[in-house]
């Protein structure tokens, strides 16, 4: 946290399971390869990750959480750097929360979601990998997870559909970004 750059920018984080495409969609909505580092292997991104956009706002790249083929002790660490981020960046308008499109509900996506609500944290959904899925596992799949979000929630957040492959999103996201960042810093 001590290394992070001042909270004087809008800045939008990207969360999720390891392996669920968060450093890949920063690059896709970034047009920019090799930008954050991906891998086809959980738990490659293990430290909190800053870009600066136009000079003006942050992209933050995050390690993930909960994914079962990363050691105990990375997850453990991995959910200490993610609970301090949470807990004291004040400067974070959006916290983009990344779902795998490609497979039913988890518990512990759920889990951290109706976290975010305790921590009072604004959020937003984004089904990722949907190049990777038919029409009717998208549909199905979303339609379940939003279900089990309806138990909690009384409105549902605003939700994304996304593929770092064909790009689908990019404008979608970028388009939500730009309209709060309008908006004052927050605190
Ligand atoms: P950690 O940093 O380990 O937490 O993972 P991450 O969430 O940053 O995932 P990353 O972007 O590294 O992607 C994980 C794997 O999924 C890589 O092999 C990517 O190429 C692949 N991937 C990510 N997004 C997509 C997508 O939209 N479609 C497809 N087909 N593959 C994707
Ligand atoms: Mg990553």
């Amino acid at each position: 946290m001590k290394e992070c750059p001042l909270p004087d920018k809008p800045e939008y984080a990207f969360i999720g399971r390891s392996n669920v495409g968060k450093s890949s969609l920063i690059n896709m909505l970034c047009m920019h390869g090799g930008l954050a580092k991906t891998s086809a292997t959980p738990g490659k991104t293990r430290i909190i990750n800053h870009f600066l956009i136009n000079e003006s706002w942050y992209l933050v790249d995050l390690p993930g959480y909960g994914y079962a083929k990363v050691s105990k002790n990375m997850r453990k660490d991995f959910e200490k750097t993610l609970h301090n981020y949470l807990k004291k960046r004040e400067n974070l308008y959006c916290l983009f929360v990344l779902i795998d499109s490609r497979i039913p509900p988890q518990n512990n996506d759920l889990e951290f979601i109706n976290n975010l609500g305790k921590m009072k944290l604004p959020f937003a959904i984004v089904f990722t990998k949907t190049d990777k899925t038919t029409q009717k596992q998208l549909a199905d799949n979303t339609k379940a997870f939003t279900k089990e979000l309806l138990k909690t929630w009384e409105e549902l957040p605003h939700c994304f559909y996304s593929s770092a492959v064909t790009k689908r999103g990019r404008e979608e996201i970028l388009e939500y970004i730009a309209s709060l960042n309008f908006m004052p810093i927050l605190s």
